[in-house]
């Protein structure tokens, strides 16, 4: 399958990715943990990217595009994948739209968190995070086995940058502005399913695989 997902700042993408892939074996492509890594590796594209990303301001969409061409060619993404915070803008979905049909694919379904932005910020400044694999705790809601380490590799976990109250607000207004029409973009080609975020993740994860079936 080809699946995008699509929510606010908090509202569980990346918690929900990692179960949904290990179900249907996709890949998963998460365009912010991709700019994060090449912020924290000072590459080109890295240094290109983190002005706007401090701010909580979209990166560029010619930047985006190329990093998610690119991924895509893995030959592990060639049977169907997850796209975690792509496409952010209509142009960025456009653009999509014309890297599959060269491959004779589609997208088969959106995944919408629908949640009410007042939830939002507890999700987000209680948010810890481990790098270097993605996964994501919760001080309050998915707290880790021992305060501040990874529960795998027992390496400790951080808090992103953009992960404050203050900086929340610019994602909020980023993603009602320039990503809810993406929305109705896929709402007019019968492909969204909303999903009732706020539930407890375990709850999602159900409505994710009704979704889905
Ligand atoms: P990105 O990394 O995509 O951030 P985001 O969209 O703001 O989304 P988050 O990662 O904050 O939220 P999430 O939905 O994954 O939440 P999570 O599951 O972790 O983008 C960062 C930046 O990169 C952007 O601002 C932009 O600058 C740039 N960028 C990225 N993609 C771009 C693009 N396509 N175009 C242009 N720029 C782009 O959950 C959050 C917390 O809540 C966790 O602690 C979790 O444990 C907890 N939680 C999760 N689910 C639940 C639940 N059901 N109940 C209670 N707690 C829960
Ligand atoms: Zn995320």
């Amino acid at each position: 399958k080809r699946l995008i997902l699509i929510g606010p700042p908090g509202s569980g993408k990346g918690t929900q990715s990692p179960l949904i892939k290990d179900e249907y074996c996709l890949c998963h492509l998460a365009t912010g943990d991709m700019l994060r890594a090449a912020v924290s590796a000072k590459t080109p594209l890295g240094i290109k990217a983190k002005e706007a990303m401090d701010k909580g301001e979209l990166v560029s969409d010619d930047l985006v595009v190329g990093i998610i061409d690119e991924a895509m060619k893995k030959p592990s993404c060639q049977k169907g994948f997850i796209l975690d915070g792509f496409p952010r803008t209509v142009t960025q979905a456009q653009k999509l739209d014309e890297m599959l049909a060269k491959q004779g694919a589609n997208v088969d379904k959106v995944l919408n968190f629908a949640i009410d932005d007042a939830i939002l910020e507890e999700r987000i400044t209680g948010r810890w995070i481990h790098p270097s694999s993605g996964r994501t705790y919760h001080t309050k809601f998915a707290p880790p086995k021992a305060p501040g380490v990874d529960d795998v590799t027992g390496e400790p976990l951080i808090q992103r940058r953009d992960d404050t109250a203050e900086v929340l607000k610019s994602r909020l207004e980023a993603f009602h502005r320039q990503t809810e029409p993406v929305i109705d973009y896929y709402s007019k080609k019968g492909l969204v399913a909303n999903l009732h975020a706020e539930k407890p993740p375990k709850e999602v994860t159900v409505e994710v695989q009704k979704a889905l079936s």
